[in-house]
């Protein structure tokens, strides 16, 4: 598919999409690797996007692109062949043109494990993990950690039956809990995953109390903004590991890029100080 002398061309697709840290990230991947591609960002609202899937396929202008806000679900209904882990996660943010038919796989749970592996290796080597929260972002993360070989998921969540929903969805060894719950399912867990705003949205402190998860527990964030969450902060503060959000979103891109320009891009320190310097900026 991939043929170096034509110039590439991809795009991330969403709305809101001006915040959107891709077209920086793949911007500088196709400037270090010397290639003639592009990488853009373009506004669809919701009612438009089927017309924007059409208009890919049709005119097959571009190799391939991410989807975000809102489309990433309606996507998997779109596409004409959808990967194995994208409909286990309900969600698609990654496409691609090929033999005249879009694809689409996710690789949100991807980036979630990369991240951990470079900057935590051995963090999979646990019997329990807690994921809080159970939206979108969460499917992918539980994904991630049914991949590895993790015994025990144990979704957290404000509305209880969404983590029931999830618990369905996945199978033996996910299970659900509501938050009065948290305490007692942190105890002796090695990995704590937030997917959640907890503590950004003015509602008040972060109040967990980390101190009987499994010594050399690690906690984690999918949020990146601020770099140090709320719930980073404390877990820091009660002497447990942490590991920021940013570098899930970094490697994320990587299998895209390497789809859509044939090269397999490296995540940096530098690109991560590019990224940190933009979001001061
Ligand atoms: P995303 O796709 O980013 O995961 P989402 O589907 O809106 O977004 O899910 C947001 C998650 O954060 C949900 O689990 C939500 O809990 P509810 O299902 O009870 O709504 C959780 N969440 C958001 N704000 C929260 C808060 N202040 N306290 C606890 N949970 C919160």
């Amino acid at each position: 598919m991939f043929d170096s002398r034509e110039t590439s061309k991809a795009f991330v697709v969403g709305s809101p999409i001006r915040h959107s840290r891709s077209p920086m990230i793949h911007g500088h991947w196709l400037k270090q690797f010397g290639l003639a591609g592009s990488y853009e960002a373009i506004e669809v609202w919701e009612t438009d996007f089927p017309a924007f899937v059409k208009y890919l396929k049709k005119e097959a202008l571009y190799r391939g692109g991410n989807v975000t806000i809102p489309h990433k679900e309606r996507a998997c209904q779109l596409v004409d062949r959808l990967d194995e882990t994208a409909r286990e996660i309900g969600a698609a943010n990654t496409l691609w043109l090929e033999d005249g038919l879009l694809h689409a796989t996710n690789t949100d749970a991807y980036g979630f494990a990369a991240n951990l592996d470079e900057r935590h290796p051995g963090w999979d080597h646990v019997s329990d993990a807690v994921v809080l929260g159970a939206g979108g972002a969460s499917r992918a993360i539980i994904q991630a950690l049914k991949s590895r070989s993790i015994a025990s998921i144990h979704v957290v969540n404000r509305t209880e039956a969404r983590a029931r929903e999830l618990a369905d969805r996945f199978g033996e060894r996910v299970h659900a809990h509501a938050m009065p719950a948290l305490t007692e399912v942190l105890q002796g867990a090695g990995l704590f995953i937030n997917t959640t705003s907890l503590g950004m949205d003015g509602e008040g402190e972060v109040d967990i109390d980390f101190s009987s998860l499994a010594s050399g527990a690690v906690v984690t964030d999918i949020v990146y903004v601020p770099l140090e969450t709320p719930v980073l902060k404390q877990a820091k503060a009660q002497g447990f590991a942490t590991v920021d959000g940013l570098g899930m979103l970094l490697h994320q891109a990587v299998p895209g890029f390497e789809k859509w320009f044939g090269q397999r891009p490296q995540v940096t320190e530098e690109l991560r100080q590019l990224i940190i310097a933009d979001m001061a900026g």
